[in-house]
C-alpha cells in the first residue's frame, strides 16, 4: 500500500509533444496548426513559441531518469502526428517513429511504463490547409498515422490514448478560436467533435488488440448552475451537454444527446451519420480524466458582452461562468477536490466496470526560484494533497480508479499562455534548461517513497 492506494496503482507524470520537445524542424519532423498559430502574431500572450520549449526531444533520457528519481512508475507523453506523417497523410518518416521507440525504450530501461496519446492537438498543417477536422477525411488520416505508429511501437508501448480532449480540439481549435488553427467557425464547430470521435472509434478499430490497453483521455467537468433558477438550471444543462455528454454519451452510450443537437441547431447534419455511432462507440478498456476545475454557470436577463471560458461554445453564447468565491489558481480555474469525485462518479455510473485514470491533474501558480535555488510551491502542494484524498477515498469505496498522472512533469509551453504559467512538478529554467524539483515534486516523491 501506498498510503492507503492498493499495490499496482499507476503513479505517473504527463507532458505533450508540443509543450515540451521543441526540435520542430527536426529529423523530418512537418508542421503543424500549434506552428504555424504560435508563430502568429498575438495568438500567444507572452509572444513565444514551442520551438525550443523544454528541448525534450534532445533531454528526454534526463527527464525519465528525473521522472522514474521521483518514484514515479508511469510517464503519458504524446506522439506527434507531424513526426511520423510530416504531411499528415502519405509517406511515414522513420526518425520520428525511431525517436518515439527510443523514448519509450529509456521509459522501461527506467522501470516507468509508457502512456502514449496519439493526438495532443498538433495536427499536421496540410491537413488543416485541406479543411483541418471540420472535414471527414481528417478521421482517416488520422487513424492512418494511428495505425502505422501503433504498428511499429506496440512491442513497447501498450497503454494507448487516442485523444486529448477533444473538447479542447473542437471548441477552442474551431469555435472560440484561443487555440490552433485559430478558427471561428460558430455552430461547425460540432462538425469538429464528429470528426474527432469518428477519428478515435477508426482508430481503435485499427489498432485495437489483447495484447495492449486502448482509451481516450477527455476534459468533463461538473457543471453548476449558479442559482435555482430555471435560466441559469438550463444553462447548466446547456453546457454539461456540450462539455460532458456530448463526448460521454457517444462514447459510452452509442447516441449523441437529442438536447445537444437541438439546441446548437445540428439534429439534421448529426442525423446523416447515424451509421458512425457503432464506430465511436466500440469498447474501452479505460477512459482517462483530466481534472482542473469545476465550472458555474448563470444566464443573466441582458445580453452577454464578452463571453468566456465555458461559454465559448455555440449554443452557449448567453451563458456566463459565475465567481462563487472558491480559491483560484494562477489560470483562474477554481480549486475544488469534491469536483473530480463528481465527475468520476458520473463516468462510473455511465460505465461501471470500466477503469479509470486520472490522466491529468494540476495546477498553475507564479513559481519563483528562491535564493537558495529552491522552489516553494506550496500551494500547489495543497493541491495535489487535496486531489490525492479524493482520489484515495474513491479507490476504497470501490471505483475502478486505476492510476494517477500529474500534470505536468515540468513547466512548459501552456498553449496561448506560453510559458507564463508554470504547471510542473519539476521546474524548468528555460535560459539554461536546467530542471530543478519543486517542493511538490519532492512532497510527492515521498509520498510515493514513504
Ligand atoms: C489541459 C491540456 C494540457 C495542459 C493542461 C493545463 O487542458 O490537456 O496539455 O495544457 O490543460
Amino acid at each position: 500500500m501506498t498510503n492507503g492506494f492498493p499495490p499496482g496503482f499507476t503513479w505517473g507524470a504527463a507532458t505533450a509533444s508540443y509543450q515540451v520537445e521543441g526540435a520542430v524542424s527536426t529529423d523530418g519532423r512537418g508542421p503543424s496548426i500549434w506552428d504555424t498559430f504560435a508563430h502568429t502574431p498575438g495568438r500567444i500572450s507572452d509572444g513565444t513559441t514551442g520551438d525550443v520549449a523544454d528541448d525534450h526531444y534532445h533531454r528526454f533520457s534526463e527527464d525519465i531518469r528525473l521522472l522514474a528519481d521521483l518514484g514515479l512508475t508511469a510517464y503519458r507523453f504524446s506522439i506527434a502526428w507531424p513526426r511520423i506523417v510530416p504531411a499528415g497523410s502519405g509517406v511515414t518518416n522513420p526518425a520520428g517513429l525511431a525517436f518515439y521507440r527510443r523514448l519509450a525504450e529509456t521509459c522501461l530501461d527506467n522501470g516507468v511504463t509508457p502512456y502514449a496519446t496519439l493526438y495532443h492537438w498538433d495536427l499536421p498543417q496540410p491537413l488543416e490547409d485541406a479543411g483541418g477536422w471540420l472535414v471527414r477525411d481528417t478521421a482517416e488520416h488520422y487513424r492512418d498515422y494511428a495505425a502505422v505508429t501503433h504498428a511499429a511501437l506496440s512491442d513497447v508501448i501498450k497503454h494507448w490514448m487516442t485523444l486529448n480532449e477533444p473538447w479542447c480540439s473542437a471548441f477552442l481549435g474551431y469555435g472560440s478560436g484561443e487555440h490552433a488553427p485559430g478558427r471561428t467557425e460558430g455552430t461547425d464547430a460540432l462538425k469538429a467533435v464528429h470528426h474527432l470521435l469518428l477519428g478515435h472509434g477508426l482508430t481503435l478499430d485499427a489498432i485495437r488488440s489483447d495484447e495492449g490497453s486502448y482509451g481516450i483521455a477527455l476534459n468533463p467537468a461538473p457543471i453548476h448552475a449558479a442559482s435555482e433558477s430555471a435560466a441559469d438550471r438550463d444553462a447548466a444543462r446547456r453546457i454539461d451537454g456540450l462539455r460532458n455528454r456530448l463526448f460521454l454519451e457517444p462514447l459510452l452510450a452509442g447516441k449523441y444527446p437529442a438536447d445537444v443537437l437541438e439546441d446548437t441547431g445540428t439534429t439534421d447534419w448529426f442525423g446523416q451519420f447515424e451509421a458512425d455511432l457503432p464506430v465511436i462507440g466500440a469498447p474501452l478498456d479505460f477512459i482517462g480524466v483530466n481534472y482542473y476545475c469545476p465550472t458555474t454557470v448563470a444566464a443573466p436577463d441582458g445580453p452577454v458582452s464578452s463571453p468566456g471560458g465555458p461559454t465559448t461554445q455555440p449554443g452557449s453564447e448567453n451563458v456566463v461562468a459565475v465567481d462563487t468565491g472558491l480559491p483560484r489558481t494562477q489560470m483562474g480555474w477554481p480549486i475544488q477536490a469534491r469536483g473530480l469525485r463528481d465527475i468520476l462518479v458520473t463516468i462510473n455510473k455511465l460505465a461501471p466496470d470500466l477503469p479509470l485514470y486520472v490522466t491529468e491533474n494540476g495546477a498553475a501558480y507564479p513559481d519563483e526560484l528562491t535564493a537558495a535555488g529552491t522552489v516553494e510551491d506550496d500551494e500547489r502542494q495543497a493541491y495535489f494533497e487535496q486531489h490525492l484524498a479524493v482520489c484515495r477515498e474513491l479507490v476504497s469505496e470501490g471505483l475502478p480508479l486505476k492510476g494517477y498522472f500529474a500534470w505536468s512533469l515540468m513547466d512548459n509551453f501552456e498553449w496561448a499562455y506560453g510559458f507564463s504559467r508554470r504547471f510542473g512538478i519539476v521546474y524548468v529554467d528555460y535560459e539554461t534548461q536546467a530542471r530543478i524539483v519543486k517542493k511538490s515534486g519532492r512532497w510527492l516523491q515521498q509520498f510515493l517513497t514513504s
